[in-house]
């Protein structure tokens, strides 16, 4: 596929973050974009956590921030549309979660189909839910990663992109596997956004397209040695 219109002109894409905690993954895309190697405009961070430390991230970065909090609403319905009331009102083109703890309504995921993508710290399908890196040590597998999916009703079930792999140590905890994944998830998360904005990536009748072509299997995204040793950005 050739890129789209948009990302042909050189046009940047707009993105909305939507985050419950520390905000490193929001970090890596402010840190890729201020390097001028990812076309995107950052035009919301927005939580469910008035205190997220990612929100206070985004702020000194400049970022526009939005603090909801789900207890001002009686329903899930009522905090979605306002949340993403917010989302439409600075022209989002794609939101990413990153590390949002809240579950969205079908209706709003549906609305935003192919263009909303999650971040996930297990090899989708394997493992989605919380407590990914305990899970992994418990079933005794020697491999790991994270996956970058398509957001779609079914918690974590949406159409994988694009994958990180690393492998198990005999001598890891779930906090190292925690540690050592996340500059990898911050690499991972970086090349798909990138790939979204350059129009190669999108998704159709449920399927995902890369370059005009059916994917059958998720990109498998290497990580250069110097960053998988990187720290994390905060
Ligand atoms: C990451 O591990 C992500 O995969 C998961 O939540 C964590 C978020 O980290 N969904 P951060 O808030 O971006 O630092």
């Amino acid at each position: 596929m050739s890129p789209s219109p948009e990302a042909a002109a050189g046009q940047r894409l707009r993105v909305a973050v939507l985050l419950s905690g520390r905000g490193s993954n929001l970090g890596a895309l402010i840190a890729a974009r201020d390097a001028g190697t990812l076309p995107i405009d950052i035009v919301l961070a927005a939580s469910d956590k008035p205190a997220a430390p990612g929100l206070a991230l985004a702020r000194s970065a400049g970022v526009p921030v939005y603090a909801s909090d789900r207890r001002r609403f009686g329903k899930r319905s009522e905090f979605d549309a306002d949340l993403f009331e917010q989302v439409r009102a600075v022209d989002a083109e794609l939101v990413v979660l990153a590390g949002f703890m809240r579950i969205l309504g079908a209706r709003t995921v549906r609305a935003w189909q192919g263009r909303m993508i999650n971040i996930h710290p297990s090899l989708l399908p394997l493992h989605p839910g919380l407590h990914t890196h305990e899970k992994v040590l418990a079933a005794g597998e020697t491999e790991h990663g994270a996956s970058v999916h398509f957001v779609t009703p079914e918690l974590d079930g949406g159409p994988v992109i694009a994958q990180v792999r690393m492998p198990v140590r005999k001598s890891d905890t779930p906090e190292r596997l925690a540690k050592r994944l996340l500059p990898l998830e911050h690499h991972l998360l970086v090349s798909v956004v990138g790939l979204l904005a350059a129009g190669r990536v999108c998704l159709e009748q449920g399927q995902v397209l890369v370059d005009g072509t059916p994917a059958t299997t998720p990109l498998v995204v290497e990580v250069p040695k110097a960053r998988r040793r990187r720290p994390a950005p905060r």
